[in-house]
């Protein structure tokens, strides 16, 4: 990992911002300007008890910075728990994560020790961690607090020394605003925010993490490989991304079994929905975005402002929410605008 690290291609090189040789946990590879405060900020927090709220679009390896987080803690020579709340039936929360015991509920023949109770002296991370149903929030601010719960069908108060470490792509100020977020567990959980950027604000380790995704690959699949071509490095490095560092890795590998070795070719086929190419002049990319804010606008006029959900602006235009955050941030949009006011 460190030798990837430490070898750029020559268009990684020129990037700003390569001295830094401050170590970094297993497997991060990047040093943009962008990432360097981020990296920073992992660095710090690892060896801390403290609770971390990962934020960043979906591919910006939140999970990846989670288990080197907990990799590099002292409570590393126990295995991280690992919940993701979005993969479970909502009535099931409660129980995963605090247990039961035998007969609490239709269905629990035997009783189950829960994941947070599983995480004593360990790390628990808690992936789409917007997605906890409101009544399990409480449960979880209490447990975070005090270090106390009870499985459900107990009245028995148990403690666990749990370190939490939280991930999402929601936007909880706007999942409170709108009445699905506690603000209490928020701001307990938002103890040390870690913010991973988008692919595209840190389009300087595109090279870097090409090259390491190449690597990679190539050993797996037992091919030479020893580089991408020039217009294939470019094409990637003007792409938009909107998977982040999954899609790029995804791409990589697609062309490396395409490939019959040697240099890689990236077909511009991989790259289809936004702009490939040389940057465009600004009268061209500002039209574009006026466009772009006028349709967003009007979704956002239909759903009163909400950008999430089934009725929300970003199902209206079909791209996920949280690329239409972003777009929202990036074009200057007031989305509170078009909230209804209660009557
Ligand atoms: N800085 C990085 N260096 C190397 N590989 C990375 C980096 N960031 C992410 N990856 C890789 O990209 C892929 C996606 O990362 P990860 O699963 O951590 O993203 P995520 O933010 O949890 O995504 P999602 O929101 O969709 O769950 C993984 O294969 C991960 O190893
Ligand atoms: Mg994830």
């Amino acid at each position: 990992m460190q030798a990837v690290i430490d070898k750029p291609t020559a268009l990684g090189r020129q990037a700003r911002g390569f001295s830094s040789g401050r170590p970094v946990p297993d497997g991060i590879v990047g040093n943009a300007p962008r990432f360097e405060e981020t990296l920073e900020r992992i660095h710090r927090v690892s060896t801390t008890n403290a609770t971390v709220l990962i934020t960043g679009e979906t591919g910006t390896g939140k999970e990846l910075v989670a288990r080197a987080i907990h990799r590099r803690s002292r409570r590393s020579s126990h295995a991280m728990v690992c919940v993701n709340l979005a993969a479970l039936p909502k009535e099931l929360v409660a129980s995963e994560l605090f247990g039961h015991e035998a007969g609490a509920f239709t269905g629990a023949i035997q009783k189950r020790i829960g994941r947070f109770e599983a995480a004593n002296s360990s790390s628990l991370f808690l992936d789409e961690v917007g997605e906890l149903p409101l009544g399990v929030q409480v449960t979880l601010l209490r447990a975070l607090q005090e270090g106390e719960f009870e499985r459900i069908g107990s009245n028995q108060t148990r403690t666990a020394d749990v370190r939490v470490i939280a991930a999402t792509n929601r936007d909880l100020e706007e999942a409170i605003e709108d009445g699905f977020f506690r603000s209490d567990l928020f701001y307990r959980l938002a103890v040390f925010p870690i913010h991973l950027p988008p692919l595209r604000e840190r389009r300087e380790d595109i090279p870097r993490l090409a090259d390491h995704f190449l690597a990679r690959v190539a050993a797996r699949l037992g091919r030479e490989l020893s580089g991408i071509d020039t217009e294939s490095m470019a094409r990637l490095i003007e792409y938009s991304w909107p998977g982040n560092i999954r899609e790029l890795q995804n791409v990589i590998e697609h062309s490396a079994i395409l490939s019959d070795g040697g240099i890689l070719h990236v077909s511009p086929t991989l790259l289809p929905t936004r702009v490939i190419g040389p940057p465009m002049a600004s009268s061209l990319s500002e039209a574009i975005d006026a466009g772009e804010k006028h349709l967003i606008e009007r979704a956002l006029a239909e759903s009163n402002g909400r950008v999430f959900g089934p009725t929300g602006a970003a199902t209206r235009l079909g791209i996920p929410s949280s690329t239409l955050e972003s777009k929202i941030k990036r074009l200057r949009i007031n989305k509170y605008q078009y909230r209804i006011s209660a009557a």
